[in-house]
């Protein structure tokens, strides 16, 4: 019994060091997710009260001394009135008390105002197609916005349903086929927030991530006009690899913007080199991932619906990812 007593302890120190250290990844940024951070330590600290209460009556059953009859068979009323006590009185107040906070926190959530900065995203098999309608231009994986700004999310789906969550910002959002949610997010702090897609929707579930960036209205317009302009094509490599990417298979999936690339399958690849991330999360856009995504992405993200290119000459891979860094 004490052996057990001990693994128990043990476990609910681990649990704890566990909470201690999402601390980063659920770090509240947000007026949304403020609120769902406060709500969940009210949860915790509930739960915790009532595992404390179990636990001490359990003790108390396991090692009060047993002289007689116990207290139970001696008042036979006490027995019914514990039941109905811990077992419908109880558990009614707190979850009425739950219920209350949680309906508040609901309640409190912003809504989408208009005036405010829309984007649109469709999540896809496994990436995230980032549109700025009102701006006139489409990215992929890499969302800014400007900080300390209500900005309206429109979130949907091409294929199945995937969910839009930034942790430190707000609350989950499903994508559901045929079907336009919305939520609001809204960065209190400049600074880079991870995002995952956080319904399970396939084998490349995990490798489905983007990233918010958060920054100030003059930086943010910046980036906006750096979005807007169509793609250039400064250097002899990347005129060379415009050329090898609209005789090979890839114009038929992606759009480059300011090339006949005009497809709308795979992402927009229209300033590929401003996202730090290839894959949707998966690698650091580096020249080197980029020429082993085009030889083979599958070795990158295994479940990846782009075929490999293992025709292509060493020569054009590189004038493929010259062309598409190039700003
Ligand atoms: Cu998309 Cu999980």
């Amino acid at each position: 019994m004490q052996k057990s007593k001990l693994s128990l302890g043990l476990t609910t120190i681990a649990v704890g060091l566990a909470c201690a250290g999402c601390s980063g990844a659920l770090d509240p940024q947000g007026a949304e997710s403020q609120r769902i951070y406060d709500l969940s330590w009210l949860m915790y600290g509930l739960a915790s009260a009532i595992l404390v209460l179990v636990l001490a009556l359990l003790a108390w059953a396991l090692f009060r001394r047993r002289r007689g009859p116990g207290p139970f068979s001696r008042r036979p009323g006490l027995g019914l009135g514990f039941i109905l006590g811990g077992g419908v009185v109880l558990p009614l107040v707190v979850l009425s008390v739950l219920l209350g906070f949680t309906i508040r926190t609901l309640a409190a959530s912003r809504q989408p105002q208009p005036g405010s900065l829309t984007i649109q995203v469709v999540g896809h098999e496994w990436w995230w197609e980032v549109r700025y309608p009102d701006q006139g231009f489409t990215t992929a994986n890499e969302i800014h916005i400007p900080v300390g700004e209500d900005v309206n999310f429109q979130v949907s789906t091409i294929d199945v349903i995937h969910s839009f969550w930034v942790p430190n910002l707000a609350g989950k959002i499903d994508m559901i086929p045929g079907q336009t949610n919305e939520i609001v997010l809204h960065a209190r702090k400049a600074g880079t927030y991870r995002g995952q897609c956080a319904e399970y929707c396939g084998l490349e579930h995990a490798n489905m991530a983007f990233y918010v960036v958060a920054q100030d209205r003059s930086a943010f317009e910046s980036w906006v006009r750096s979005q807007q302009a169509p793609e250039a094509q400064n250097s002899a490599a990347g005129q060379r690899g415009l050329d090898v990417f609209t005789s090979q298979a890839c114009v038929s999936c992606h759009r480059v913007r300011g090339t006949p690339a005009s497809a709308d399958v795979g992402p927009d690849l229209t300033h590929l080199a401003s996202r730090s991330t290839i894959g949707a999360g998966t690698a650091p856009t580096k020249s080197q991932n980029l020429a082993a995504w085009i030889r083979d992405p599958s070795q990158i993200k295994s479940g990846v619906h782009m075929p490999a290119f293992p025709n292509l000459s060493d020569q054009e891979v590189q004038d493929l990812v010259a062309f598409l860094l190039e700003k």
